[in-house]
This record gives structure tokens, C-alpha cells and sequence, in this order.
């Protein structure tokens, strides 16, 4: 069986588009895939009480509880590792996960990690990307998911959607746009990234 271990910060709602979908395709007979856990670093993310809902089993790794170590990022990475490393990950989807990780969290999932970016990357990483779409003008943006490497928001392009930019656009009314696009590619590549691995 492919698990999949999906990362959230937030309201989860790309998470939720793969779990649907996941449901409503069959991915258990399909693609021999199963969603094994929603992982959060933050214990009140919306998106932990949506999959719970769902039937997902749901874990909290909360990054603020490693403040007081030497090397904070590095700790909570460590046990971030060990806790998606007990489902036995054929893949790891960060869908909304709010954290830069470390190189060595990275590299030992390397080529099984894949993250979705709300821009057309290689274009805007990092954060605020609706923001600075529109303040560079651009008649188009739209959102990436990518492999993870160590390098942030980059790593080879699995799939992409093109969304307009609209004259009144504000950064939220782009970035709702942007999301039902997101919506769209992210269980698609998935789908196609877990039949390239058969
Ligand atoms: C999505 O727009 C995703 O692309 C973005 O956060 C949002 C999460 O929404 N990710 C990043 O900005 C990563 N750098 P969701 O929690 O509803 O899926």
C-alpha cells in the first residue's frame, strides 16, 4: 500500500480536495494509495478537525513546543521526520504547510515530497506571492506543485495551472481564484506522480 502523509499549517482545504478526491476515485483500488495521516505544526489548524470528519487519522507536531532547544528548527524537523517516518511514507504532500525545513529533513525524503506553491513558479517564491503579482502587473499567475528540494520553492515542475489576473483583483480575491485551480492540479499530480512510481 502507497501511504500518504499530508502536512498542514492552516484551513487545509487543498487537503481536503485530495482526501475527496481520494474517496470519490477509489485511490485504495486505483492506485493502491491511502491517505495515512494529516500531520499539523500548529494544534488548532481548521484543516485537523475537517479531516477528522473525513475518518483521517489526525497528529500534531507543535513547532513552538521546541523553542527553548538549542537548535529549535532542527529538533522539531527530527521529530516531525520520526513521526511521518512511522506511516511508512511513499509520499509526503505539503498542502499549506507553513514551515521552511532543514536540509537534512529534505533530502531524507527526497524524490517523495511534494509541495503546491500559489504562483507560477519559477516566478514569486516565498511568501505574499498574490501581492506581488499584481504590484508587477502581471496579467496571469497561478499556482505550481513541485518536488522538494533544498532549495525553497523550487525542485522539478509537476504541474501548473494558469489563473487571470483581473483589474480589481485584491491579494485575497486572486489568492480564492488561485485556490479552486489549486484544487484541481494538486490530486491530479498526485495521481500521476503515484502511476509513474507503479
Ligand atoms: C495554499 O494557497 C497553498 O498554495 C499555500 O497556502 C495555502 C494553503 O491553503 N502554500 C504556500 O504558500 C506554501 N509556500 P489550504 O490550507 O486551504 O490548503
Amino acid at each position: 500500500m502507497n501511504n500518504l502523509v499530508i502536512l498542514i499549517s492552516g484551513g487545509g482545504s487543498n487537503m481536503l480536495a485530495i482526501a475527496r478526491a481520494a474517496i470519490r476515485e477509489r485511490w485504495d483500488q486505483t492506485l493502491n494509495a491511502r491517505i495515512a495521516a494529516v500531520i499539523s505544526n500548529r494544534p488548532h489548524a481548521a484543516g485537523l478537525q475537517a479531516a477528522a470528519e473525513l475518518g483521517l487519522s489526525t497528529e500534531v507536531v507543535d513547532h513552538t513546543a521546541f523553542a527553548g532547544h538549542a537548535d529549535p528548527r532542527t529538533a522539531f524537523d527530527d521529530v516531525l521526520r520520526q513521526t511521518i517516518d512511522a506511516h511508512e511514507p511513499s509520499l509526503v504532500v505539503l498542502a499549506g504547510f507553513m514551515r521552511i525545513l532543514t536540509p537534512g529533513f529534505v533530502v531524507h525524503f527526497e524524490g517523495r515530497m511534494l509541495n503546491i506553491h500559489p504562483s507560477l513558479l519559477p516566478a514569486f517564491p516565498g511568501l505574499h506571492t498574490h501581492q506581488r503579482a499584481i504590484d508587477a502587473g502581471c496579467r496571469f499567475t497561478g499556482a505550481t506543485v513541485h518536488l522538494v528540494t533544498t532549495e525553497l520553492d523550487h525542485g522539478p515542475i509537476l504541474e501548473q495551472a494558469v489563473v487571470p489576473v483581473l483589474p480589481n483583483d485584491t491579494a485575497d480575491s486572486l489568492a480564492a481564484r488561485v485556490l479552486t485551480q489549486e484544487h484541481v492540479i494538486y490530486p491530479k499530480a498526485i495521481k500521476a506522480f503515484l502511476k509513474s512510481q507503479a
